[in-house]
Parts: structure tokens; C-alpha cells; sequence
């Protein structure tokens, strides 16, 4: 019976790569899983800066590699997470001995740091997020305080683009970033996109985070989001998608199961979602689960700390959800 279950990356065949968030301990855990059901990978925290460059001239590649590698042998494709980041980046990055790095110094490290890091890797890789989270949620300010733009100046999103495009030539480069699905959120991440193109910025496509829940974002608005970003004539990914079970200010603790209304709940989410998927299917380069099952995802430490969450298309035993049989039977 398991051996005849349609996978996820047969199912959406002829829509768009089907993608999963990965490290070197989920690659052995749900090593069949991940094998049978995705064909593209995201290391969930191994190619980010602090990972890959800890310190100044000193890479650290081999966790890197050990998922590259894993992608080659099972003729999977890579997408790269992440270039420029205000998270997990680590401070020397923005310093001078004691003082704080000039403009031309900054730059001068993101460029190292891109030509080694997309040097590296080329043929397995399709996309890169080159920014990652870059716009403020609320207020009039479009993007948030981070070092990079104190450092570089407001312009140093088209900056990181730029060097981005001129080092690897061949790649979908991605803006990347959350609640991008919210109204308020979305229309001040359009606006920077559309400032970027009308600059002539590099940029190729926007990855929608999709951290969403059994009731937020609504579809209307996710709808909108996608119709949105599309209308720039820009290529659209699903990058980290999970479907948490609480609302974003539940804070309940008591739960050691899902409840059977969450998990219907969170089918009829799912397959919403994918349905509107295949209908953008134009757009949509790939959609990427940020994590393969609810054995482990990032979810159970955040926003409560401890606190399991059952955000997946499988359970904790690795098997199919409702939510999974779902999104993989239409037609
Ligand atoms: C953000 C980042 C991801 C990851 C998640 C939490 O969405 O883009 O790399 O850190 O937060 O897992």
C-alpha cells in the first residue's frame, strides 16, 4: 500500500519542483522520505553566513557539502538559503578592528563572500535568496535597521544583487521574505522590488516564506500576494513552508496531540494552498516544506519555546497526513 502512494514530486510533475528544508541529521533520519517525495533541497541553516563563514577568510563548507553532495546522489536540485541576512551573520562581517567596517569594506566582503560561496557551487543549484528579510513589517520605513544598511546605505539590497548577478551570471536570484502574504507587509515588499527593477536591479523572482496557520493568512490575501509579486513579471518560489496548528499569539501549552479538528482544519488548508499553487503555476519555480515531517521542524521552539507543533505534510512517524493525501489528489 505505502509502496503505491503517489509522492509529492510525481503528483506535481508538471507544476513546479517540489522542495524540503534539510540538515545533516534530517538527511539521515528521513533519508527515505526526503529521497522519495522531494526534488529539491534548502539547508535549513547550513549555507547561511555564520555557517559558511564563521570567521574572516575561514569556510566552513563541510555540513554544506555533506547536502550538496546528498542532492547529487539522488539527482536532486539545490536552492541556496541564504546570501545577505540580518540573522546568523556573524559581527566581524561589520567591523575594522575595533571600529565599524566603511562602506567599501562591507561590500568588498559580500563580494568574497559570494564568489566563494557561489563558486563553490554552480551546476546543482537553480536559486539563490540573495536578500533574505530585508523589509520592516509595520511603519513608514520600508526596510528595517540592520548593519548592512547602516553600514552600506540604503542602497545596499541593489548592491548585493548586482554583485550577486555579476558573480554567477546563471542563476534565479531571489528577494526572500515573511508575512509576505499580509497586506500592509506585501504592498511595502512590492515597493521595494518595483524601486529595485526601475533601477535596473538584477532581481529574478520573490520567495514567499509561507509560514502561515489554519487561519492566517486568508486565501484572498494570499491570492492577492501572488498576483501581486506575478504582476512585476517576476518568477515566484514558496520557500519555508509550514501550516502551524496555533495562531501566532496562541500561546496554549497543553496539547501532547493534535486535535482531530486541527488536523482537518489543516487538510483544508493544504489543499487550498496547492490548488492555488497549480492554478499560478506560471509563476511558480518551486515550493519548498521547511521541513519534511512533524518529527522535527523548527515550529516546536517557536514563538513558545517546547512546545510541539504538527505543522507538516507527515507525522511523527514520518507517515502520510490527511493534509498530504490531500494536496496530492486532484485532477
Ligand atoms: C526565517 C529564515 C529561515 C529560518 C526560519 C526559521 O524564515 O529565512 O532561514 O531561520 O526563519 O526556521
Amino acid at each position: 500500500m505505502t509502496d503505491k502512494l503517489l509522492t509529492l514530486k510525481d503528483a506535481y510533475k508538471d507544476y513546479f519542483k517540489i522542495g524540503v528544508a534539510v540538515n545533516p541529521g534530517t538527511l539521515e533520519r528521513d533519508d527515505e522520505l526526503i529521497r522519495t517525495h522531494f526534488n529539491s533541497l534548502t539547508a535549513e541553516n547550513h549555507m547561511k553566513p555564520e555557517e559558511l563563514q564563521p570567521e574572516e577568510g575561514v569556510f566552513t563548507f563541510d555540513k554544506a557539502d555533506k547536502i550538496v553532495e546528498y542532492a547529487k546522489q539522488n539527482n536532486m536540485m539545490m536552492r541556496g538559503h541564504t546570501l545577505l541576512w540580518h540573522n546568523q551573520t556573524p559581527e566581524w562581517f561589520f567591523k575594522d578592528g575595533d571600529k565599524e567596517a566603511s562602506r567599501e569594506l562591507a561590500l568588498e566582503r559580500l563580494k568574497t563572500h559570494m564568489e566563494v560561496v557561489l563558486g563553490r557551487y554552480s551546476d546543482q543549484f537553480y536559486a539563490w535568496d540573495v536578500c533574505n528579510e530585508v523589509v520592516e513589517d509595520h511603519g513608514e520605513e520600508l526596510l528595517r535597521e540592520s548593519p548592512w544598511k547602516s553600514i552600506i546605505g540604503d542602497d545596499y539590497v541593489q548592491k548585493a544583487f548586482e554583485l550577486a548577478r555579476e558573480v554567477n551570471p546563471n542563476m534565479t536570484l531571489y528577494y526572500n521574505d515573511y508575512n509576505e502574504s499580509h497586506p500592509e507587509k506585501r504592498d511595502k515588499i512590492y515597493t521595494m522590488v518595483k524601486g529595485l527593477l526601475d533601477k535596473g536591479t538584477p532581481i529574478d523572482a520573490v520567495g514567499l516564506q509561507a509560514h502561515w496557520g489554519l487561519e492566517d493568512p486568508t486565501l484572498d490575501n494570499i491570492r492577492l500576494a501572488i498576483e501581486k509579486y506575478a504582476s512585476l513579471g517576476l518568477k515566484l518560489s514558496v520557500t519555508e513552508m509550514d501550516v502551524s496548528v496555533f495562531n501566532f499569539d496562541d500561546k496554549r501549552t497543553d496539547l501532547t496531540e493534535p486535535t482531530q479538528e486541527m488536523m482537518e482544519k489543516q487538510a483544508e488548508r493544504y489543499d487550498q494552498f496547492f490548488s492555488l499553487f497549480r492554478e499560478y503555476k506560471e509563476h511558480i519555480e518551486s515550493v519548498t516544506l521547511w521541513a519534511a515531517s512533524d518529527r522535527y521542524n523548527w515550529l516546536n521552539d517557536f514563538p513558545v519555546r517546547g512546545r510541539k507543533n504538527w505543522p507538516m505534510l507527515f507525522d511523527t512517524n514520518n507517515q502520510p497526513k490527511e493534509s498530504f493525501h490531500r494536496v496530492t489528489s486532484f485532477n
